[in-house]
């Protein structure tokens, strides 16, 4: 185990030591876990190409240490403890000793099929057990997971499985979240009909039992591909930096992009930020609300927890149902220490009103934390107040996919608080904040771009299949630093507050969605001949989506032109992507060399139109005040 860090002074020797010896620092913490073979040298980088490796030369396999180690000490401790989406239906519960024989056998299963080390495997899989399962079992074999959350389109899907070239598919009959029941394996069907080519098999989890057309010599159910395998399967040991998985995530340009991350860094950061962040203490029951298909699930539902040994609550469903007091049911029934969601649920359970929170015992709650956007002071304290009955820490814990984990958080019961800080760095964490020229701007009370100056052990190696596009989009921007594409601002008392993207990305319900993407979706919708598309702020969201359409027909049923767009839109990308408001326009304002300038559009959807700036040096100035007129009536 790493070391927990367990009083602020205790933080602050310890942060002081971290930047001044990073390899050193973690090191010690590295040695903690089980290596097949030492590393040579800690850690080797630049970030011009960038390249970064950790733990140079070492040998090891990342599920050796969330299984294998804790079989002696605690085989019959409960690691997955799975709340299914129908309330009342009995919660699973898995032990570390039947993990290991599932992932071990569906590891064999996975080899059965033709997959090999290096080997790229899609899944597709709704919040089960077996999706956990899954992303363990390609670790164990050395195979690249590539997880696509399962509201994803068959389009956005198929192009996932073409980037990372995946050879076999992993899937389920259907998704049942809340009151809707998902044809997951048809949109896999879907998906691989639009020219998958790399795909050899799919591999189908029963889950509901409904319907699903199998094709012969492809598709095979994950029951009898696991018929005879043995429990056991020895780990592929693999290099400290091979490859364990590709997440896909948006930027502000182009197509997503795959994310990779490596087994040995992303083992011991995984660890040590669980450990840290949460004071995890043996024996607690720990529950990340989030989805396996975002980063949050893979560092805080599967790896971080299980390579700290600890229980973690898998949930099927979604927060409102069967009523809005499902989580603080599941709490209560459960006896949750340790909680870890979203603001967005938190401002959509306040707003469900106080009564389904009143009367519930939730006095095992110990830790409070929050992910994925910015939390507003309402909430906070709301959050503060009827949750954790202001004797839970509140951690805000500021990361991204390409970070791997936890980057700047308190420590829970640790770090004194304020509402809506993300407060201090983790121990080896450098960041710093940059201003338009690309120079540091020193001393507290200040705001800039945030970046940070050194690596960490689960900062992101590349994109997949694009090198160059990595270096551009986060080792250009400045000199020598990763751009996190985030402003922030640090305090008189150098705390730092994340006050969110400064590029074209939204952060919708806490899930990252690149403007470009969902005007390219809007674009293929009919009659479409140009779209904009901005962020403004939403009370349950945090930000919705405006989209701002150039049609080449005039409209005459709005509802049914937005519903062909949204339509268009939940094909192309998915429901998470559609817009929240659609106006027509007759133009879109652009400079005289043809940018849209998103800032006046930007201005407009959050209703503040007192300043837009200079508009006279633009092409077509007049469209200005009608889209102003158009925006004040929906
Ligand atoms: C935003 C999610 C404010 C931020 C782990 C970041 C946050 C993006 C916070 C990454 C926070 C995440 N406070 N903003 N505590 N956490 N963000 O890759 O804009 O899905 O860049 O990773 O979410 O989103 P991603």
């Amino acid at each position: 185990m790493t070391s927990q860090i367990k009083s602020f002074e205790d933080y602050q020797e310890t942060y002081a030591r971290s930047v001044a010896d990073p390899e050193g620092f973690w090191a010690e913490q590295a040695e903690t876990f089980t290596w097949r073979k030492p590393w040579r040298q800690s850690l080797k980088w630049n970030f011009r190409e960038p390249r970064v490796k950790w733990f140079v030369g070492g040998r090891l396999n990342i599920t050796e240490n969330c299984l294998d180690r804790h079989l002696a000490t605690r085989g019959n401790q409960v690691a997955l403890l799975f709340e299914p989406n129908e309330k009342g239906a009995r919660a699973r519960k898995i032990t570390y000793k039947q993990l290991y024989g599932l992932v071990c056998q569906f590891a064999n299963a996975l080899k059965a099929q033709g997959v090999k080390k290096g080997d790229r495997v899609c899944i597709y899989m709704p919040m089960t057990p077996e999706l956990a399962v899954a992303v363990l079992a390609c670790a164990r074999i050395g195979a690249v997971h590539s997880v696509v959350f399962a509201g994803f389109s068959a389009i956005s899907l198929a192009d996932r499985i073409k980037d990372a070239q995946a050879k076999v598919v992993l899937t389920s009959d259907y998704n049942a979240r809340g009151a809707k029941n998902i044809a997951v394996k048809a949109i896999v069907d879907e998906a691989l009909a639009l020219g998958c080519d790399s795909v050899e098999h799919v591999i189908v989890h029963q889950n509901t039992g409904g319907a699903v057309t199998m094709k012969a010599g492809r598709d095979i159910w994950w029951h009898e591909a696991v018929k005879g395998r043995r429990r056991t399967c020895k780990p592929t040991i693999v290099d400290s930096e091979d490859m364990l998985f590709i997440l896909y995530t948006s930027g502000s340009t182009g197509k997503p992009k795959g994310v990779v991350h490596t087994h040995g860094g992303y083992m011991v950061y995984t660890e040590y930020t669980f450990r840290n962040v949460f004071q995890y203490q043996e024996g607690d029951i720990y529950w990340c609300t989030a989805d396996i298909g975002w980063i949050t699930g893979h560092s805080y539902i599967v790896y971080g927890p299980l390579l700290a040994g600890a229980t973690s609550l898998m949930f099927e469903g979604v927060p409102t149902y069967p009523d809005a007091g499902r989580f603080w049911d599941i709490v209560q029934r459960h006896k949750v220490n340790i909680f870890y969601t979203a603001p967005t649920a938190i401002r959509a359970l306040m707003a469900a009103g106080d009564q389904w929170v009143k009367g519930r015992r939730m006095s095992s709650l110990r830790v409070l934390g929050t992910v994925g956007e910015p939390i507003n002071e309402e909430a906070w304290h709301w959050y503060n107040e009827r949750v954790g009955k202001k004797r839970c820490p509140i951690v805000d814990t500021w990361w991204q996919t390409e970070t791997g984990g936890i980057m700047i958080t308190p420590l829970a019961g640790i770090t004194p608080l304020k509402p809506c800080y993300a407060t201090y760095p983790m121990p080896g964490i450098q960041p710093c904040l940059v201003d338009g020229n690309g120079n540091e701007i020193e001393g507290n009370d200040v705001e800039g771009m945030l970046c940070i100056k050194f690596p960490w052990p689960s900062i992101l190696r590349t994109t997949y299949g694009d090198h160059e596009r990595c270096r551009l989009t986060y080792f250009s921007t400045f000199k020598n630093k990763y751009f996190t594409g985030d402003g922030a601002r640090r305090d008189a008392n150098g705390l730092y507050r994340i006050i969110g993207r400064v590029d074209d990305v939204i952060n919708v319900s806490g899930h990252r969605i690149g403007t470009a993407e969902v005007e390219d979706a809007i674009n293929k919708a009919p009659n479409v001949v140009e779209s904009a598309v901005v962020g403004y702020p939403h009370d349950i969201k945090g930000q919705g989506i405006f989209a701002y359409i150039i049609s080449s027909e005039p409209v005459e049923d709005m509802a049914a032109f937005k519903s062909s767009v949204l339509n268009t839109v939940i094909r192309v990308i998915g429901p998470i992507a559609k817009p929240d408001k659609v106006l027509v326009v007759p133009g879109l304002p652009k400079t005289r060399s043809g940018k849209i300038m998103r800032r006046i559009l930007r201005k407009i959807a959050e209703g503040d139109t007192s300043n837009l700036g200079d508009t006279s040096t633009l092409l077509n100035p007049e469209v200005v005040d009608t889209i102003k007129d158009g925006a004040q009536r929906i």
